[in-house]
């Protein structure tokens, strides 16, 4: 017989931003940005054109902006480390504007992204992918820039998964898809988060990020403006209204 457990510590979040600040060049685009990703969760950064979202994914990513403040994935400080060594420890992303390589086919594009496999976890092969998502199966010979826009972006979000991560980041994954396909990203997730992935999803709209997220981060210029439970923000109209687009 075993004796009473001892009390579990709080568990730490697996992506932990804290205090960012952000520029490109003289501009000052992000403050103070603070944002958790715990495992197993889904985490929506939300937020109309232009209120920072994407130059948070990737200053969390080493890409590009001048950063400042704390950024710890796991047990590594991500300040100052490159976009390389920031995907090798388990940090996915998936990019908005795709970045896939149109002359590559499907399959070499696959391999690009491919990462160790994490202890405990069934790593992504191209074969359980290509089951995920059959039309990249049908095309995996294709150059991927013959590709439709939904099947590029299914690729993109594909490819980060050959990186095996441990917290993925998606910009606007949803963006001028069917909703057929919305769907499939959606289940998709909930599959990942299932499997103790966290994800942080950075949409504009809540067509995507209501069905699928837990909690919610608001961005209005480079702030962070408001954060709760999704359920609490789906029932708020006042402060979708103020903060976003819809
Ligand atoms: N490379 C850059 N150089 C200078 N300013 C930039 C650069 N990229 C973005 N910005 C500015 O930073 C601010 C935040 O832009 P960002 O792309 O992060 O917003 P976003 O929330 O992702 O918007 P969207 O929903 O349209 O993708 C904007 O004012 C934008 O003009
Ligand atoms: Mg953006």
């Amino acid at each position: 017989m075993t004796g009473a457990l001892p009390p579990s510590p709080l568990p730490l979040p697996l992506l932990a931003v804290e205090s960012l600040d952000a520029w490109y060049g003289g501009a000052r685009i992000l403050s103070g940005v603070t944002i958790q990703v715990g495992a197993g969760e889904v985490v929506a950064l939300l937020g109309r054109n232009g209120a920072g979202k994407t130059t948070t994914l990737r200053a969390v990513f080493g890409l590009g902006p001048r950063r400042r403040g704390q950024i710890r994935f796991l047990d590594h400080p991500l300040i100052p480390e490159s976009p390389h060594r920031i995907a090798r420890y388990g940090l996915g992303y998936v990019p908005e504007d795709r970045r896939l390589f149109g002359e590559l086919t499907v399959l070499e594009n696959l391999e690009m992204g491919r990462q160790p496999p994490r202890p405990g976890r069934p790593p992504w092969t191209p074969e359980r992918l290509f089951a995920l998502f059959p039309n990249l199966g049908a095309s995996r010979r294709s150059e991927a820039g013959r590709l439709s826009g939904g099947e590029q972006q299914m690729l993109a979000l594909a490819r980060a998964l050959m990186g095996n991560p441990l917290v993925l980041m998606l910009d606007e994954p949803s963006e001028g898809l069917a909703p057929r396909l919305i769907q499939t990203v959606g289940e998709t997730l909930q599959g990942l988060r299932s499997e103790g992935v966290g994800i942080l999803l950075a949409e504009q709209s809540l067509t995507l990020a209501g069905a699928v997220a837990d909690r919610a981060y608001i961005m209005e210029k480079g702030e962070i403006r408001h954060h709760a439970p999704m359920t609490a923000l789906l029932a708020d109209p006042t402060t979708r209204q103020s903060w976003l687009a819809v």
